[in-house]
């Protein structure tokens, strides 16, 4: 199957030497591309900026902004059996990138912000994604119920619902714990390495069948 996947963080740029991003190391999504690929599946991953190796036999599409990884996510999605969009993509990006550097003059500066582009919110709305489509829920309460509104609301198949308020799992962490959401309710994966997870959830995910 052709499997594509989003991961890292994205890089909004305020100038052209700051930047606003979050805490994604680009583990879980590295690790699920790896674990597709070792499956004999071809693989597109679509990352922002990480320290990571691209695992092998993966082909590599580094990006940096929220608005890169959606134009490069909609050319591709057509081709595409199984989406998993796995990257913390930044919510919010400055309206206005200045061309030079800020000076720091005064003594507060407000930056104004816009939304960024849904790209899980898009794929069926927007892009006319048939495929099996694959979300990540990063929630610090209410996890179950967050995660199968969003299940719904943005037409998953599977959402990976994770609880990033715990210090050991998730987040720039090399082990997780998440609830695997579907249509037919909540499943507990056990705290485990993101390798075994992704290999969970890839042999998941390649069980479904699309509508
Ligand atoms: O709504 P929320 O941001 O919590 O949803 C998280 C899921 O949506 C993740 O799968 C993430 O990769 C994806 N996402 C996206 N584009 C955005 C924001 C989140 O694809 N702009």
């Amino acid at each position: 199957m052709r499997i594509l996947v989003t991961a890292g963080p994205t890089r909004e740029p305020i100038d052209p030497v700051r930047y606003i991003t979050n805490r994604s190391s680009g583990r879980m999504g590295y690790a699920l591309a790896g674990a597709a690929a070792h499956e004999g599946h071809h693989v597109i991953l679509v990352s922002g900026p990480t320290s990571l190796d691209v695992p092998p036999g993966v082909d590599f599409i580094p990006v940096e902004t929220a608005q890169e990884m959606y134009d490069t996510v909609r050319s591709l999605c057509d081709r595409t059996d199984i989406a998993i969009l796995c990257a913390a993509v930044a919510d919010y990006r400055p309206i206005a990138v200045a061309d030079q550097k800020i000076k720091k003059t005064g003594d507060k500066l407000t930056l104004e912000l816009e939304k960024t582009p849904d790209i899980l919110g898009s794929m069926r709305s927007d892009f006319g994604y048939t495929g099996i489509l694959v979300g990540f829920a990063a929630e610090t309460q209410n996890i179950e119920q967050y995660a199968h509104d969003k299940l719904i609301r943005k037409q998953c198949d599977l959402i990976v619902a994770n609880d990033v308020s715990r210090k050991d799992i998730g987040f720039d962490s090399s082990q997780n714990e998440v609830l695997l959401i579907t249509a037919d309710g909540a499943e507990p994966l056990p705290k485990d390495t993101k390798e075994h997870i992704a290999m969970e959830i890839i042999s998941r995910a390649s069980g479904i069948i699309p509508h």
